[in-house]
This record gives C-alpha cells, structure tokens and sequence, in this order.
C-alpha cells in the first residue's frame, strides 16, 4: 500500500480549508507576557522582603475581596524568608506583625459559655480568611465568573510572576474597536482566549487574547505603602506579583542559597584535591 492517495486527500482537505477563510481557524491566542524583571528571577537571585510586603498589602486590601488563598497561614508571612520574617523571632508564631495582621481577621467559633455561634480573632495558625463561603456564592458574586485561589496561582500558570502582572496591567478599559465585548467581561490581551466569534473586524485581524471576568483590579494609589514607595498601577502589580510568586514557592531562596553553597563547597574541594594529587605524585617521574 502506498501514502499518496491519503497525501492526496490531505491536499485537498488543506486546500478546502483553506478556501474557507480564516473563520475556519479557531485557536487559543494570547499577547507575548510583559517583559517584566523581579530580584529572585535568577538562579541564584532572592526575593526582596520590602516587595513582599507591599505585595501582601495590595494582596490583602484589594485581591482578598474576591481571591482565596486557602493554603497560606498567618504564620507563613513570619517564615524564614516570609514578608514579615524577623530573626528576632525564629518562632514565627512569636512574630508581633503576623500576630497583629491575624487578630484583624474574624473567624466563625462556638461561645463555650451560651454554645451559641459567635467570632473570635484570628491567631497565627489561622489560614487566610476566605472571602466567600462556598463556590456558588463566588460566582454568584462574580458574574458567574470562579476567581481562582491564589496560594498556587504563580506556580500553575504559565509564565508565573509574569502572567499575573500582566494580566492585571492588561488594557482592559480599550478594547479594540469591533469587538463585541459580553456584559461582566473585559478584554485582556494577556488572557488566553480566542476572540474569532465577538470579532466585527477584518477577519485576518482577530485580535489576541480573551475575555476575562475581573474588572481591572489596580489603578494609581490604590494602596498606600508603608515604606513611602509610590504605589503607581505598575509598582501595585510588580509587588502583588512578587508576593504571589513567593507565597506558591516560599522556600525558593532557601533552595537556591544551598546551592551556592554547594558550588561554593564544590569548587573548594575540587582545589583541594587537585592540590593533594600534585602532592601525591610530586616524587614521581612519568
Ligand atoms: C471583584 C473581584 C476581584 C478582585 C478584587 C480581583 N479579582 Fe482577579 N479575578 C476575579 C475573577 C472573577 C476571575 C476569574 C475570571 C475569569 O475566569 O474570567 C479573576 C481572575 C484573575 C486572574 C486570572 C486567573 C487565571 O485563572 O488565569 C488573575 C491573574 C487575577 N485574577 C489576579 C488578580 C489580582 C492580582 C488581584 C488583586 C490586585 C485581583 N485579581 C483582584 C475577580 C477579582
């Protein structure tokens, strides 16, 4: 048997397809990532604890109203590395600033006295608060839209740190002309999506990206910084994205600081037993 008359058919589907027009081709686009640059990209680079700060501010002030982050704890901020570590406090559960930041939290408890449903404050080992009690009631808050939890975000998106900032510096208040945009979405280059079918435009000019259903979260001094830094649209970003990379790989710094130390150990004891077997030998003639 030969291939030819299935290469045949192939043509002539390729061929057909083409004829069709470019309506025929539906596929996921989306914007190149912003080429932003953080301290702790490189292998051996680290996060920076004042950005970790400000990011978990943005995180609490404005993406808490509507994204969990179920698998982080109070206590997690005052781990080594965390935003809030402080050597003072090897104990993180010690640390006045997480204790502080728990206590503002309200949690459901049973009054041990009356049995009846009441709130206490928060304590280190709490997790972070989440803003909905259940899934339906999260979308019923948002469009029908779920806004994901956030513990992981960084890690199980493609791009990470670089994903999330641009998503929420995407250009969702100017969606091209000629695009139909759905009530409750927002166009977001940076999401992936395929815009074919919402596209009045010159169909060779579908533009990339999708839909998205948050309403763009940052604008200028949408938080004020306790180290005086300028919360412009862009800074708010870079630190909630930091602070989201940290919180899906807190012991990244840890990792790679082991590792210098043992390329550090490495290169020592390759100089040490390069100078032992010079030392070995010395007498010997070849
Ligand atoms: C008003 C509610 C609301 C707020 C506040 C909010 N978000 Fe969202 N977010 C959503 C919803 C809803 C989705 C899901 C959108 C979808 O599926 O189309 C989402 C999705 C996202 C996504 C895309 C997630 C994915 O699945 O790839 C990112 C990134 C994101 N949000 C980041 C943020 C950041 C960072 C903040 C804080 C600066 C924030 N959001 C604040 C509602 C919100």
């Amino acid at each position: 048997m030969t291939q030819r008359p299935l290469l045949a058919v192939a043509a002539l589907a390729a061929a057909l397809g083409l004829g069709l027009g470019a309506s025929a081709h539906a596929e996921t686009t989306q914007a190149p990532l912003k080429d932003v640059h953080w301290s702790f990209d490189s292998p051996v680079g680290m996060y920076n604890q004042e950005q970790l700060q400000r990011g978990y501010k943005v995180y609490h002030e404005v993406c808490s109203a509507c994204h969990s982050m179920n698998l982080v704890a109070f206590r997690n901020l005052a781990d080594k590395g965390g935003p809030f570590w402080n050597p003072a406090y090897p104990n993180p559960n010690d640390n006045p600033v997480a204790k502080a930041l728990a206590a503002q939290a309200q949690y459901d408890t049973i009054d041990s006295e009356t049995g009846q449903p009441t709130k206490r404050p928060g304590t280190t080992a709490d997790y972070f608060p989440s803003p909905f009690p259940n899934e339906t009631a999260a979308r019923a808050a948002n469009n029908g839209a779920l806004p994901p939890d956030m513990s992981l975000l960084a890690a199980a998106r493609e791009g990470g740190a670089r994903y999330i900032y641009s998503i929420v510096t995407g250009d969702g208040t100017t969606p091209p002309a000629g695009l139909q945009v759905p009530d409750g979405k927002y166009y977001d280059p940076y999401m992936p999506g395929d815009l074919t079918s919402f596209w009045k435009g010159d169909p060779n000019k579908v533009p990339v990206g999708g839909f998205i259903a948050m309403p763009p979260p940052l604008v200028d001094d949408r938080v004020t910084f306790d180290d005086g830094t300028k919360a412009t649209l862009d800074q708010e970003a870079r630190d909630v994205a930091a602070f989201l990379a940290w919180a899906s790989d807190p012991t990244a710094d840890e990792r790679k600081q082991l590792g210098v130390e043992v390329m550090i150990f490495l290169l020592v004891f390759t100089g040490l037993l390069y100078a032992s077997y010079r030392s070995i030998w010395r007498k010997v003639g070849h």
